[in-house]
């Protein structure tokens, strides 16, 4: 049984094979495993990472190595590398988790009295209980208020879902594509390079990836005729039912103009797709030519017929200035969804219950922040911007350092939390590539993590055009942190230069 299942047994960790070995396995094996769970990857946690786990307690348990700490670039955990929360956001967090709180003299009056607004809204006034399944209804109501103000159009609150995070927003209506249409497979077009989360989700749900390209050369734009050969190549298999769109983009950093937002509008309304607006990075702009514009706003404009274009659109609590990946929050806004079909989808939400409560009261300190005269606003307005400005000026410092290294090449950051460069490799570097059994951006990122203690995520995990190799780093780590790895990284490059010349 082993020798037939030792393709599969590859994806697998190695723990997991000793678990799987020495306990008795039930009826769960790897041979009647979910097919589409052992495909599935997720370039962000893969094999990199949990090398990366592995070095930092080598060198805790005093393994000696040629650096002394682990940079992890790869993953968008601000708070992970060193972000400070906002402090109005823990303390309504902790007020209405610990009432007592509210009671004593230390907290500002605004945040007690939000605390107190929330708890109001709670069932039996406590955090700990259950919620409604699409979030509490306060705070669905202040989420359309900020998209109103964001957007200056109409949100209907019924129409937002929190979420215990974005990505379990973009499952839950990634979920109901799954269905074949006129006897073919569902198939869903997503942006190549793109965030893996999407991906990984397609193939557990055996959803069709239809792939478009982003075009590098042009800023990652998206080109419509793309879209359509896409489209066109696409339909040949699969039934295409879905665009998915990432703007700001993860990990091409780049914000797309007005125009060609309206194009893409134009581009589903006559194919009849329902649009994935991902924005969860709408706060993280930091270009001064650049502007974010919600496919809601953009929509809404064109009037009739675009208008009534299917839009589903995300946001989180992850990113932005608030980097509170940990607390897990975000929320949907559906847009001219049928509205059977919005029963249903808020039926199969309400199987998982509600998203947490804390992931909840965050949002609502997102969508309805301290206002000008309030004892919160100005340490909010000073911290809100204080995050991104040192953003921005990491975004501009890993571009110029990168472009400045031969062989790369790195498209500006306008926004997100991403630099993505292209990286040419020599013959010779793919040649060792290929004999130590790795593509050739995976071998050139296993060697920076193991010379140097940096982990980035390659290009192959995202997606890229064949024959060309990127890698992501996030623009995350604190600025003398991010200096050295970019000094590092230099060394490191010149040296593969040399020796894969
Ligand atoms: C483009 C994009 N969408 C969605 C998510 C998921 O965010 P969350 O933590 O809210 O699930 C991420 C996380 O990195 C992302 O980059």
């Amino acid at each position: 049984m082993w020798q037939s299942t030792a393709s599969r047994r590859q994806f697998l960790p190695s723990w997991c094979i000793v678990i799987i070995r020495t306990k008795s396995q039930g009826s769960l094996t790897l041979e009647n495993l979910n097919p589409n769970i052992i495909k599935l990857q997720y370039a962000v946690r893969g094999p990199l990472v949990i090398r990366a786990g592995a070095l930092i307690k080598e060198l805790a348990g005093g393994s000696s190595k040629p650096f002394n700490k682990v940079i992890l670039a790869n993953v968008g955990d601000a708070q992970a590398m060193k972000q400070q929360p906002i402090t109005f956001i823990r303390q309504v967090v902790a007020c209405a988790s610990y009432p007592n709180l509210i009671k004593s003299g230390s907290m500002p009056a605004d945040v007690k009295q939000r605390a107190k607004d929330i708890l109001k809204s709670c069932a039996g006034q406590s955090v700990g209980a259950y919620t409604m399944s699409h979030g509490i209804e306060l705070i669905r109501r202040h989420v359309a208020e900020y998209i109103e103000q964001r957007d200056g159009h109409k949100a209907n609150w019924q129409d937002i879902c929190l979420t215990a995070g974005a990505s379990n927003g973009i499952k839950h209506v990634l979920e109901l594509f799954c269905n074949k249409v006129d006897c073919k497979p569902t198939g869903i077009m997503i942006p190549i390079p793109q965030y893996p989360l999407y991906s990984a989700t397609l193939t557990e749900f055996g959803i069709g990836h239809i792939r478009y390209y982003l075009d590098e050369d042009k800023g990652w734009a998206l080109d419509i005729n793309e879209l359509e050969r896409s489209f066109t190549d696409g339909s040949k298999t699969h039934a295409v039912r879905a665009i998915v769109v990432i703007n700001p983009g993860n990990p091409t950093g780049q914000v797309l103009k007005r125009g060609n937002i309206e194009d893409i509008i134009k581009f589903a309304h006559k194919k009849n797709l329902l649009i994935f607006a991902d924005e969860v990075y709408q706060a993280n702009v930091y270009d001064k030519d650049s502007k974010f514009f919600s496919f809601k706003k953009v929509m809404t404009e064109l009037g009739a017929p675009y208008s009534c274009c299917a839009l589903a659109s995300f946001m989180s609590i992850s990113k932005g200035y608030t980097g509170e990946c940990g607390l897990r929050g975000g929320w949907m806004e559906l847009c001219n969804m049928d509205p059977k079909v919005q029963e249903h989808l808020y039926k199969a939400m309400s199987a998982m219950l509600c998203p947490p409560t804390i992931g909840q009261i965050v949002c609502d300190c997102v969508a309805k922040t301290p206002c000008c005269g309030e004892p919160s606003y100005e340490l909010w307005e000073k911290e809100r911007c204080a995050v991104l400005d040192s953003l921005k000026e990491r975004s501009e410092m890993i571009v110029q350092a990168f472009n400045g290294m031969k062989g790369f090449k790195c498209n500006k950051v306008q926004g997100a939390m991403y630099a993505f460069p292209r990286i040419e490799l020599s013959s010779k570097a793919v040649e060792a590539a290929k004999a130590a059994g790795k593509a050739p951006d995976v071998f050139y990122a296993f060697k920076l993590l193991e010379d140097c203690g940096i982990c980035i995520v390659p290009g192959s995990g995202f997606g890229q055009k064949p024959g060309t190799y990127h890698f992501r780093t996030t623009i995350l780590p604190q600025k003398p942190l991010l200096k050295e790895m970019l000094d590092t990284f230099q060394k490191f490059h010149q040296k593969f230069s040399e020796q894969y010349p």
